[in-house]
């Protein structure tokens, strides 16, 4: 099944209103300029940008995301957001499980699937990620330790349409540190392998993309890999011109 790349940016906490602006008009323009242009782009900001960025790219082609949502819908619980105030925002995608919620908030894999399944049940699609430690990699337990992630953290009823896969190895976030081809070769196979015992004949339609330290300097590199369906790119999603030759790249378009 042909897979559209999926070119997203998760601007994590970072963003205020008017660097938000710029950011966000020089994307619809540059997009709006390429004809050519076919991968799907998405932008991840923060809660408190949601509003006003679902406002400018109301009508162009790049989706709204948010980095997190609550496993309830509406409730007594200070200082958290649910997946139903996402999707009011104009959202349709909402990351989960990021390493950086898995570790900084002591997230498991059954409250990352519960936040999964309030995602689905609005109508958004959840991106999960899965990504092994540096200590876990040296013992060679990476293929092992991303598969039990994705196991048990992928929602109930997951279809192409709802779900997207986000490998991203701890040790290549935002350390400029990448993994080798064969090894993200590796692990993205052994996903899509795993996700066809999760979710049978719908596993080959489920992107799989690669996070950690893209740039434009390596993104085609990652984006030509078999199983690669796309980015999940941090820091390089904060500047125009970087992400921007990021979904270039992703096409084999020069910048
Ligand atoms: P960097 O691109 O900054 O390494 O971050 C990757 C990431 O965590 C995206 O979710």
């Amino acid at each position: 099944m042909a897979r559209r790349k999926l070119i997203a940016g998760n601007w994590k906490m970072n963003g205020l209103r008017t660097d938000s602006a710029a950011l966000v008009s020089g994307l619809i323009s540059r997009r709006a300029a390429e004809s050519d242009f076919d991968a799907e782009m998405l932008v991840c900001p923060p809660f408190t940008l949601l509003d006003r960025v679902g406002q400018s790219l109301a009508g162009s082609p790049i989706a709204l995301g948010a980095q997190d949502c609550h496993i309830e819908q509406t409730g007594a619980f200070t200082g958290d957001v649910s997946a139903a105030m996402i999707k009011d925002m104009g959202a349709s995608y909402c990351i989960v499980g990021h390493s950086e919620r898995r570790s900084g908030h002591h997230e498991a894999n059954a409250l990352i699937r519960a936040k999964a399944d309030a995602a689905l049940s609005v109508g958004l699609a959840a991106i999960v990620c899965v990504g092994e430690s540096e200590p876990e990699r040296r013992a060679g337990k990476a293929c092992e330790v991303v598969c039990a992630q994705l196991s048990n953290s992928i929602p109930g009823g997951a279809s192409p349409d709802t779900l997207v896969v986000a490998y991203e190895p701890i040790w290549a976030i935002g350390s400029g540190r990448i993994p080798t081809a064969d090894e993200v070769v590796e692990i993205h196979s052994t996903l899509r392998r795993c996700l066809h015992g999760l979710l049978g004949g719908h596993a080959s339609g489920v992107r799989i993309l690669y996070g950690g330290s893209v740039k434009p300097s390596n993104a085609r590199e990652f984006m030509l890999l078999p199983d690669v369906d796309g980015c999940l790119v941090g820091g390089a999603s904060l500047s125009v011109d970087d992400f921007w030759a990021i979904a270039l790249a992703s096409q084999g378009l020069p910048a």
